[in-house]
Order: C-alpha cells, then sequence, then structure tokens
C-alpha cells in the first residue's frame, strides 16, 4: 500500500516573523543582502525548475550523470530503508536513487524536506504513482532550523541525500555547522550523499548563472517579488539588474541585484524605508565551489569519513558519500 503523508514544521508565524527579521536585518545591513532561502515560493520554485533545464546550467546534468552510473554501487553500500532527501525540490534526479534502492531490496520509505510545500505537494504526488508499496513522509520544514529527520525506527539504516549543490548556497560556517548538525543525528549505518559542484574555470561557471534568456536573473529577482506579496513592499524589478561574479579567493560564485538608479524602497509590514544608491548592490545568494580535499576536510571536521567520491567524465560535479566516523 503506497502512504503520502505531509507534515509541516515550519513555525506558523514563519513568514510573518521569520520573513520579516530576515528583510529587517539583511536591508539595514551595509552591504545589504538577503538570504537564498526566500527565494522559493511557488513562482521561484518553478523558475528553478527552468534554470535546471538551460544549456548553459551543466550541475543537474552532471549529477544526473553520476547517479545514473553509481546509483546500484550507492544502495549496495547505504542498504537504506529510508532516504531522507534535504532540499527535495522536484525530486526528479532522485528517482535514480529510488529505483537503485528499491531494486536492491532495501527501500521502504522516502522523506523529501524542503521549504517549498508546492514543490514537496507536487513532486509526492507525481512519485506515489511509480512506487508502489513506498511511503512517502513529505516535510515542510527549513532545514536550517529543523532538519526533519525521522528517528531511525528499530535502527533500519537511513540515507540521507543532499543534492544539486545546495550546501553551497551556504556561507562556510554554516555549512560546518550544519554538517556537524547532520552528524549529531546520525547513528552507525547511516550514511550521506552529498553533491557538491566543483571548481572550473570561471567563463563555464559563470554562464551557468547568468544565462542570456535571463531566467536566473528572473529567479535572482523573484525575492523581491516575494518581499512585495509578503511584506507589501513596493519594489520595482525592473530597476535591479541581475549580477552574477566569480569572486577567486573564497571560490564562489556570488549573486547580487544592483539598483539602476537611486530609490527609496517602502516596506510598510516592517515600518521599514530602504535607501539604494545609484550602482548599489545587495548580495543576494553564494554558490561554492568545490575541491575534493576541501570537501572531504569539511566532512571530517564534522565527523563524517567519506567513504566513496564520483564525478562525471567531464569532472564538473561531484557526489560523495559519507559514514558517521
Ligand atoms: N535538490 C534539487 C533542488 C535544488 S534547489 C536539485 O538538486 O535539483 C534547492 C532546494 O532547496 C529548493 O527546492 C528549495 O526550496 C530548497 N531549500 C532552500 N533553502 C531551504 C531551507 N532553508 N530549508 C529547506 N529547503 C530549502
Ligand atoms: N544550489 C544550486 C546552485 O548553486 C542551485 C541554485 C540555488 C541556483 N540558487 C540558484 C542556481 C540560483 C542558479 C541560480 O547552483
Amino acid at each position: 500500500m503506497t502512504e503520502l503523508r505531509i507534515e509541516r514544521l515550519l513555525p506558523t508565524d514563519f513568514l510573518a516573523s521569520s520573513l520579516r527579521q530576515d528583510a529587517r536585518a539583511g536591508l539595514t545591513a551595509s552591504p545589504k543582502s538577503l538570504p537564498p532561502k526566500w527565494f522559493y515560493d511557488a513562482q521561484g520554485s518553478a523558475l528553478f525548475e527552468k534554470i535546471t533545464e538551460l544549456r548553459e546550467y551543466y550541475p543537474t546534468r552532471a549529477e544526473r550523470a553520476i547517479l545514473r552510473s553509481a546509483s546500484a554501487e550507492i544502495a549496495a553500500a547505504s542498504r537504506a530503508h529510508t532516504l531522507v532527501e534535504l532540499g527535495s525540490g522536484s525530486s526528479d534526479k532522485t528517482r535514480l536513487l529510488l529505483d537503485a534502492l528499491r531494486e536492491a531490496g532495501s527501500l521502504r520509505r522516502y522523506v523529501p524536506v524542503d521549504v517549498s510545500e508546492s514543490a514537496l505537494r507536487a513532486a509526492a504526488h507525481r512519485l506515489l504513482a511509480g512506487y508502489p508499496g513506498l511511503s512517502v513522509h513529505a516535510v515542510v520544514s527549513d532545514f536550517g532550523r529543523n532538519l526533519g529527520l525521522p528517528a531511525d525506527d528499530a535502527h533500519q539504516p537511513r540515507m540521507i541525500a543532499f543534492l544539486g549543490s545546495t550546501i553551497g548556497n551556504m556561507l562556510p560556517a554554516q555549512r560546518a555547522e550544519f554538517l556537524a548538525r547532520i552528524r549529531a543525528s546520525l547513528s552507525v549505518g547511516d550514511t550521506l550523499l552529498l553533491g557538491t559542484d566543483l571548481v572550473k574555470d570561471p567563463a563555464t561557471l559563470v554562464a551557468a548563472y547568468d544565462d542570456p534568456a535571463g531566467i536566473t536573473g528572473a529567479f535572482n529577482k523573484n525575492v523581491l517579488a516575494v518581499l512585495n506579496t509578503q511584506l507589501g513592499a513596493d519594489f520595482d524589478l525592473d530597476t535591479f539588474d541581475h549580477v552574477a561574479l566569480w569572486d577567486p579567493e573564497n571560490e564562489w560564485i556570488e549573486m547580487r541585484l544592483r539598483s539602476s538608479l537611486a530609490q527609496s524602497v517602502r516596506l510598510p509590514a516592517i515600518e521599514l524605508t530602504v535607501e539604494f544608491a545609484d550602482g548599489e548592490q545587495m548580495r543576494t545568494e553564494v554558490s561554492a565551489k568545490f575541491r575534493r580535499d576541501g570537501i572531504e576536510s569539511e566532512l571530517a571536521a564534522a565527523g563524517f569519513a567519506m567513504r566513496s567520491w564520483w564525478t562525471d567524465p567531464e569532472r564538473l560535479f561531484g557526489l560523495s558519500l559519507s559514514v558517521p566516523a
């Protein structure tokens, strides 16, 4: 019997209180910035799906290629009974893992965790049809606050998948805290499958975050639309330009919004008026790029031992499987 449960772990005042706090803190700081989790309302999630189909956006294709060739090995190594996926989005590439785990005979339950309820619901309903007998326990959560991991009932092995290089959207200190928090909730026998985009030539990187069709720009500006809808703000999206640049010191792509004129923006819900200078830039997201040694040490610092490492033939993307050390 296929079963679907959707659990909401977001505090009831998530939008009312967290977004307000983040908007106030970020827009009154110097330089201004906004945290990336607010990109993902229904419109943002839909725009992200379009990004994954862009010719310039190689990470999704590269990670899918790795999963296609390594999923049987991953299933055999993890023997997972429960697959938990953080930031699952469309759960599209996940099918390769679900297929392999089903083939290996260990899979009972899939727990997709995402802050975007619309993406989560759509994905869960699409999956149910294809996997009879699978329990899908979807969790709406901000994984920065609550990972949403189910208890390890009867010590059945769980695999935590964190794909799409979403870990790169955290700053290094947040990454360390996040990996340590995952480690603290795992037991011997559990595994962590982590997708990390790799350092490569800047032109390829920048193109992936600045497509000529402007889809990534529309995604970036969507955070302003969320502030307009949720906080009654009056951002004029046409007066902000999308900026993506490679920071060679930090080895990350930085996405910013640049005000094309001097202007003031009102956010009535938090009684705030914000001034933007002509050309002022506000950081909206980083996307860190990794090297094998670097991510292996970050995992080790959090108490994980990397057991396997795979890349695609062009070495664009890395996928690692780790166990509690
Ligand atoms: N795993 C998918 C989607 C990656 S996009 C893939 O590889 O293609 C990042 C996903 O993480 C989005 O679905 C977004 O809604 C989710 N996300 C971002 N920040 C989050 C947070 N703080 N808590 C939970 N989910 C988050
Ligand atoms: N984590 C992925 C990446 O950094 C997906 C992603 C998040 C993304 N935000 C984005 C892709 C903005 C393009 C633009 O690549």
